[in-house]
């Protein structure tokens, strides 16, 4: 249930090497035992990129791959930090001043975002002191949801050290709202997913409120995740928040269009509630208002009737001021069509009729040529990578994440796994020496997971 908190599971350390093993460095690095373990998961989207921070729901599961901590407390209220791989430095600081810097997205920032997060609900006068080492095997800017992850396992830490309760819901939400601390706007499917997973199922994550439904998947085919080799960092660069940024004045100029109160902050979502029409209707809306030709500072100041400064302030974020173009229709267009194909794919799911493997890739190739051209968020790789995977036999295949580098995901029939897994080893990573460095942990099939969750040594 969403309701309940994460689960705390007893488990016997002998019978899994990779706690052993973590419990072991933990040991080295901090002299004691770790008292308790914390786990959280990385993500696949299957379908609906881009559109959580519109409001529309996605459709994502859970993968094996995690971020997984050992922690003991300490009672000088520091917090002491380190990792199981060297790229990572270790980091120590005071629990009750958090500093994160939003122009560097060191990996121990997103551990401090998710403390900072439930310090703050919770408010506590003498926050835990945390001794901590985290081992992750989700690739790191792969789309994949490793920082996520991160900050969703750190949430629950901070939440375990402070002998605190909050439901899955409440802790994806905190989670999800103290990410942005790192100074990106996503929205809360990582999060979401990353506490509500449950193994076996896919799951539909709805927001406002947030609440998770099943989706089963159809038996006939698999989800293989393919890295394209080219690292994104959304933190790194301006391309993610420019894309919540256009989706945001482009509802502005929907909603002034259409006579509703448009000043106050606005979801692309908002505006079909408001409106009470489908989606449908809104594709026909953004054609009707919106012009596919770029949209300059003055246009959009004198559409709004606002100032240059007042669009400075009240509507472009830190790393987007400087930007001079906007593309309005096409990233609404994405949106309200990629919004429809989510609940589409969750009807055929459920509905499972005798063609549903062939529809579903089919929505899925749909929503890739809508990220690529609509939305700009692919790259050469991903689209390289995409058109080679379908050759190699999936009925779908499409970027995950949030795109212009990283993964995609296919939907591959059960009987063409084998053939499908050569000729992509053979075309896409075998030619290039450092795909091929990378192809282990970069070609693979993948189950919906469980979410996250506490280990307790019994
Ligand atoms: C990132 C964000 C998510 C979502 C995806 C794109 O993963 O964290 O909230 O917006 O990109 O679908």
């Amino acid at each position: 249930m969403a309701s309940n908190p994460p689960p705390k599971l007893q488990i016997h350390l002998s019978e899994n090497d990779r706690l052993q093993n973590l419990k072991e460095i933990f040991i080295s690095k901090f002299e004691e035992t770790p008292m308790f373990y914390a786990r959280a998961p990385g993500r696949v989207n299957l379908i609906g990129e881009h559109i959580d921070y519109c409001g529309y729901a996605v459709l994502p599961m859970a993968i094996e791959q995690d971020i997984l901590a050992a922690v003991s407390l300490n009672k000088t209220q520091t917090i002491q930090l380190a990792n199981t791989k060297p790229l990572y430095k270790d980091f120590t600081g005071s629990a009750g001043d958090i500093q994160i810097d939003k122009s560097k997205p060191l990996w121990h920032y997103y551990f401090l975002c998710g403390l900072k997060g439930i310090q703050e609900h919770f408010n506590p006068s003498t926050p835990a002191g945390i001794d901590c080492v985290v081992d992750g095997t989700i690739p790191a800017s792969s789309g994949l949801s490793s920082s996520s992850a991160l900050v969703c396992c750190a949430g629950l830490v901070t939440l375990e050290a402070n002998k605190k309760n909050l439901s899955k819901v409440e802790l994806a939400e905190i989670c999800a709202r103290s990410e942005r601390y790192i100074g990106t706007e996503g929205g809360g499917m990582d999060q979401s997913i990353s506490f509500l997973a449950e193994q076996g199922t896919a799951k539909l994550i709805e927001f406002s409120p947030l609440r998770a439904t099943d989706v089963k998947l159809p038996d006939g085919a698999v989800f293989v995740i393919a890295n394209c080799c080219v690292e994104m960092n959304k933190a790194a660069t301006s391309h993610f928040n420019i894309r919540v940024v256009e989706c945001r004045i482009a509802a502005k100029l929907l909603s002034k269009a259409k006579g509703l109160e448009w000043s106050r902050p606005l979801k692309l979502g908002d505006v079909q509630t408001e409106l009470g029409v489908s989606l449908e209707e809104m594709l026909r809306t953004v054609d009707e208002v919106l012009h596919p030709e770029t949209y300059s500072k003055e246009e959009i100041c004198q559409c709004l009737g606002i100032t240059p400064e007042q669009l400075g302030s009240t509507i472009l974020s830190e790393n987007t001021k400087h930007v001079t173009q906007f593309k309005l229709y096409q990233r609404a267009k994405h949106v309200y069509s990629e919004a429809a194909r989510v609940l589409q794919f969750k009807d055929i799911c459920d509905q499972a009729p005798a063609r549903a493997i062939q529809q579903l890739g089919e929505l899925m190739k749909q929503s890739h040529v809508s990220c690529r051209d609509l939305y700009e968020c692919s790259c050469l790789e991903l689209d390289q990578l995409v058109a080679t995977c379908l050759e190699s036999g999936a009925v779908g295949s499409r970027l995950t994440g949030a795109g212009w580098g990283g993964c995609t995901v296919s939907m591959v029939p059960n009987d063409k796994l084998d053939s499908f897994l050569q000729s992509v080893r053979d075309s896409y990573y075998k030619p290039d020496a450092r795909r091929a460095a990378m192809e282990k942990q970069s070609l693979f099939v993948t189950k919906p997971g469980r979410g996250a969750c506490i280990f307790l040594e019994a």
